[in-house]
């Protein structure tokens, strides 16, 4: 039977600045989605990219004195190293410059054309440079200015060619209707739908006035409105990242596309109307997460409130960037980030909770047992508070629920720390009279730990493969989080995994 097949997409990242910490947020979850679908043993396709046409990267080139590509090729370069740097293991990166994006993307729309949905039109109106974005009467703050960027919109009166958005309302309010899980959380879904309820206006499809960006092709003295060209990426990439080969076909439609709540008209709306429109099937699962604040304000680089995702990794490896960021902003909801935070995330739970988890298991294994796992039967009422743990993870990881799936296997870590005091192993150790019970209470940890570890690994890449190599437990499958299916034998020292002072570690 074949695999089920698992794709994920992360936002295309604008290159009009550097990364932060908020391109970091979404990377990472899509990660952890992507890691526990290829434990599961689904084939799985994950991609992420950068967004390098219209107005936000021109405007942001023409400020720096540079050539937009320029700008774009820096940039992307940037991005694309940030995901090995957060252990991002994605299969491709799009960039919306790569020739084959644009060779696509003017053979769908000349698709969208030929069935009927693309007419001349005047546009008049508001619109935010920064979002590229036509705002409608409801999306305008006051002072006719940008919610999302704080900034003034423009006063646009511009004819191009339009895309008939309005012709989709019907199949938009079916597929809302018929599929309540299309955008989750449920209070996103309820945005997207109440949009869908004021009744769809028609949008541009091109701009007069951009250079910068792919040229329609039945029309070369405009271009592209990048948004089309942006969300095309989740699609296009398919059909080019693997030569020789077109994956549209064993991956479209995307299981789960991954959004911050800035994006999610585009995404909600304007995306699937496309897709309609090009005859293409629309994605299954829209999650569309919160900001992450700093000091109130949304992080964005134009408010210049930006953690640096690099110099976390550096001091501190990605493990512990990807646990924190998770953690700590409940994945759907709008969370504060600071440094004190982390701080306070890295030592009580990494480094005091789990950290010294395996540091005391493996040590008292050395200690009493010279480092050999004792064959004794599992403790059975540890053995019941894993019962059903895989599959309770399994099940929020398909809702996209990454933060309720961590709190969910790090309860269990908090019990075997539990589970030690009132074991109290080294009271056992003490008679000779409580050897086998001391043999189960290690056994049982050392279990627990391995178990916690396979399960752990989608948010602890690096640390989970640390310790399971400790263990001698080479298989990281979900078959293998299952408790009592190991085998441990001899077991090896490791260094503390989540030191206090990283810049003092060896
Ligand atoms: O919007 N908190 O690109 P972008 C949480 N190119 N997530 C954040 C964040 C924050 N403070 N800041 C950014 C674009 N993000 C378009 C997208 S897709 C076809 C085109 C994340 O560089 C979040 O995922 O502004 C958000 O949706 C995305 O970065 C926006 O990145
Ligand atoms: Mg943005």
């Amino acid at each position: 039977m074949a695999r089920p097949a698992f794709y994920v997409t992360t936002p295309i990242y604008y290159v009009n600045a550097a990364p932060h910490l908020g391109h970091a947020y979404t990377s990472i979850a899509a990660d952890v989605l992507a890691r526990h679908h290829r434990q599961r043993g689904d084939e799985v396709f994950f991609l992420t990219g950068t967004d390098e046409h219209g107005e936000p990267v021109a405007l942001a080139a023409a400020a720096e004195g540079v050539e937009p590509q320029a700008l774009a090729d820096q940039n992307a370069e940037r991005f694309r190293a940030l995901m090995p740097q957060l252990e991002a293991s994605n299969d491709f990166f799009i960039r919306t410059s790569d020739e084959q994006h644009v060779a696509a993307v003017q053979e769908i729309l000349e698709r969208v054309k030929a069935n009927g949905y693309v007419f001349e039109g005047t546009y008049e109106g508001w619109y935010c440079p920064r979002c590229a974005d036509f705002k409608t009467a409801q999306e305008v703050a006051e002072g006719n200015t940008c919610p999302i960027h704080n900034i003034e919109l423009t006063r646009e009166n511009e004819q191009n060619w339009f895309f008939q958005l309005s012709a989709f309302q019907e199949r938009l309010e079916e597929l809302f209707d018929g599929q309540p899980d299309f955008v989750q959380p449920k209070t996103r879904y309820n945005e997207a739908r109440s949009f869908l309820a004021g009744g769809l206006q028609d949008v541009s499809l091109s701009r007069r006035g951009i250079d910068w960006g792919i040229p329609v092709p039945w029309d070369t003295d405009q271009t592209i409105y990048v948004w089309w060209d942006a969300l095309l990426n989740y699609y296009t990439a398919l059909t080019y990242a693997k030569p020789g080969e077109d994956l549209a076909a064993r991956f479209w439609p995307a299981n789960y596309q991954l959004i911050g709540k800035d994006i999610l008209k585009f995404h909600a709306i304007y995306w699937p109307a496309l897709l309609m429109a090009a005859d293409l099937p629309v994605p299954r699962h829209l999650f569309v997460h919160g900001f992450l604040l700093m000091d109130g304000e949304k992080m964005s680089k134009s408010l210049g409130n930006v953690l640096d995702p690099f110099a976390v990794i550096e001091r501190y490896g990605a493990d512990a960037l990807r646990f924190y960021l998770l953690r700590d902003v409940p994945f759907g909801s709008d969370g504060s980030v600071s440094a004190a935070a982390f701080e306070a995330r890295y030592e009580n739970e990494l480094a005091n909770e789990y950290g010294n988890l395996a540091a005391r298991t493996i040590a008292m294994v050395h200690r009493y047992r010279d480092g050999i796992v004792p064959a004794a039967p599992l403790d059975a009422k540890l053995a019941s508070d894993f019962e059903g743990l895989p599959e309770q993870v399994a099940e929020l990881i398909d809702k996209a629920e990454v933060t309720q799936a961590l709190e969910t296997i790090w309860e269990r870590v908090r019990r075997c720390n539990q589970y030690v005091e009132e074991r109290a192993p080294w009271t056992l150790a003490k008679d000779d009279a409580t050897s086998d019970e001391l043999d189960v209470v290690l056994a049982t940890l050392c279990e627990a730990l391995r178990t916690l570890t396979v399960l752990l690994a989608p948010w602890l890449p690096a640390s989970a493969a640390k310790l399971l190599a400790a263990l001698g437990a080479g298989d990281d499958s979900y078959a293998a989080a299952a408790f009592g299916s190991g085998s441990l034998a001899a077991i090896e020292k490791i260094e503390p995994m989540f030191p206090k002072d990283p810049d003092h570690a060896s």
